[in-house]
């Protein structure tokens, strides 16, 4: 953390080159909103009360998603360009001390290691204001950066202003800038609006700097795609697979096995234990936790979930907001949908379909069930085909199994309903009423035999 560093970042634009009914900052990559991933940045150089947030379009949306960062917002209500949302944080800044850097939120690959390169850098220059570059193949729709010999920066020319000449430059602005703050808080308002645009562009502060005689430098930074601005969706998509990319990358340099890396899906947050393997087409979203040696198969999806060690989820589960503790076995093809926890060592089979429902340690599922708003104990089994009738068109209802309890195949079971300890449903059963404990339940028609009755139909057919 640095003393007297105040973080602003821009986000208040609707970004009208995503053609989306959503604000730019709020679109996702890497499994976070772009402004979340450049806030999470800004908190590693300092408090959340020196960092503001400015916000505009779907003011409140963006608020929201940054309530638990505890950073500071000011309104910009109309986009007047990012000079102009530069100036509506005057007021809300702690002080107008120390230094100021400003980030664009729609640039959230950007690493703390840098932010830190920029502010020594800076320091050591002793310059007023230093903006990180870099080059780029095809520097479209960029600001250009007019650089000196002696990597002083003279200007940003916008795209729009640019010259022809100009657009050859193929070093660009990052929109990352490192500023002695009393000096801009002295010099913002002298932007005037842009002739082309009629915005206010932060970049002129360049020019403004120089003309006072300050000194502006030009970082140059060797890797660009974590300079990359989203402005469309196909940049989100490229910034998207490079936060994956670094995901796996990271846990594979952790100890986790992934197989055919380049075709999972893996949030920021998710964690996961030594050993794990995350086979391919795997998604892990969201909060999801894995511990130690669990295998995640081929096309599973896991969003939000708690999983202990030696977890074995077997391809194309779908599992959600559930707890599934060590030694447990999934799918394939089965689905959690929120609120279940299954606890050791149990399991869930293929078109098994849980919902609200504690599987006891141990207990079997094995095949084609619903399991819903349920409490089953340790060491049952629930047969296939199995139906808890938990929704009786207006009102859900409990279905209670006690410990060691054996639910035939195809039973069906109308919730509120309890099967005690021990017990039996014979299968087929229709089950309404509570069975004790160690009982046997049969709830269907006694099977009848009518001798000869086939061969008598046979005969009278072929007549
Ligand atoms: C900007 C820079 C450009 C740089 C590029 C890097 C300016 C004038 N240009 O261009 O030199 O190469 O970023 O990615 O700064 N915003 C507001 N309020 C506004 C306008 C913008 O909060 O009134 C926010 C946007 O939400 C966005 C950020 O500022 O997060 C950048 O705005 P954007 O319109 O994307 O700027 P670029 O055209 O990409
Ligand atoms: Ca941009």
């Amino acid at each position: 953390m640095k003393p007297n560093l105040t973080v602003v970042i821009l986000a208040a634009g609707l970004g009208t080159r995503m053609k989306s009914r959503k604000a730019k900052v709020l679109h996702e990559a890497g499994g976070l909103t772009l402004v979340e991933h450049v806030v999470n940045s800004a908190l590693a150089l300092t408090s959340p009360d020196r960092v503001v947030v400015v916000v505009g379009h779907q003011a409140e949306r963006v608020q929201e998603v940054l309530t638990t960062a505890g950073v500071r917002f000011a309104i910009q209500p109309e986009q007047k360009g990012t000079g102009h949302a530069l100036e509506v944080c005057r007021t809300a800044v702690p002080d107008h001390d120390g230094r100021l850097v400003v980030l664009y939120g729609d640039c959230p690959l950007l690493s703390v290691g840098t932010l830190e390169k920029l502010l020594a850098d800076h320091e050591a220059s002793q310059a007023a204001a230093t903006v990180i570059t870099t080059e780029l193949e095809d520097p479209t729709g960029y600001g250009r950066a007019v650089v000196d010999s002696d990597r002083s920066l003279k200007a940003i020319v916008e795209e729009k202003a640019a010259t022809a000449d100009q657009k050859k430059i193929r070093e660009i602005n990052s929109g990352i800038y490192s500023f002695e703050a009393p000096l801009v808080w002295k010099h913002l308002s002298e932007i005037k609006p842009n002739p082309a645009s009629n915005e206010y562009y932060l970049t002129d502060i360049v020019d403004l700097f120089n003309q006072s005689g300050y000194k502006v430098r030009a970082l140059l930074h060797s890797d660009a795609d974590e300079l990359l601005g989203i402005n469309t969706k196909l940049e989100l998509a490229l910034v998207d697979n490079i936060f994956r990319e670094r995901k796996s990358r990271e846990l594979m340099l952790a100890g986790v096995t992934i197989r055919r890396p380049e075709t999972v899906l893996i949030d920021s947050k998710v964690q996961v234990g030594v050993d794990s393997i995350i086979e391919p087409f795997a998604q892990l979203l969201g909060s999801t936790i894995l511990g130690e040696e669990c295998v995640i198969g081929a096309g599973s999806i896991l969003k939000n979930c708690q999983v202990a060690e030696r977890v074995e989820i077997s391809p194309y589960t779908v599992a959600q907001d559930s707890r599934i503790d060590r030694g447990a076995t999934i799918g394939p093809f089965a689905r959690l949908r929120p609120g279940n926890h299954v606890e050791e060592n149990a399991h869930v089979g293929n078109f098994v379909e849980l919902k609200k429902t504690r599987l006891g340690a141990g207990a079997k599922a094995g095949h084609l069930a619903y399991l819903g708003d349920s409490e089953i104990g340790e060491g049952s089994n629930i047969g296939a085909g199995t139906i808890f009738c938990n929704y009786d068109g207006s009102k859900k209802h409990t279905t209670k199994i006690g410990e060691g309890a054996f639910v035939g195949s195809n039973s069906t079971l109308v919730a509120p309903v309890e099967v005690g300890p021990g017990a039996y449903i014979a299968a087929g059963s229709v089950i309404t009423h509570k069975v004790p404990e160690d009982a046997l339940a049969i709830g269907r028609e006694r099977q009848a035999i009518k001798e000869g009755w086939a061969r008598k139909r046979r005969e009278m057919r072929s007549k």
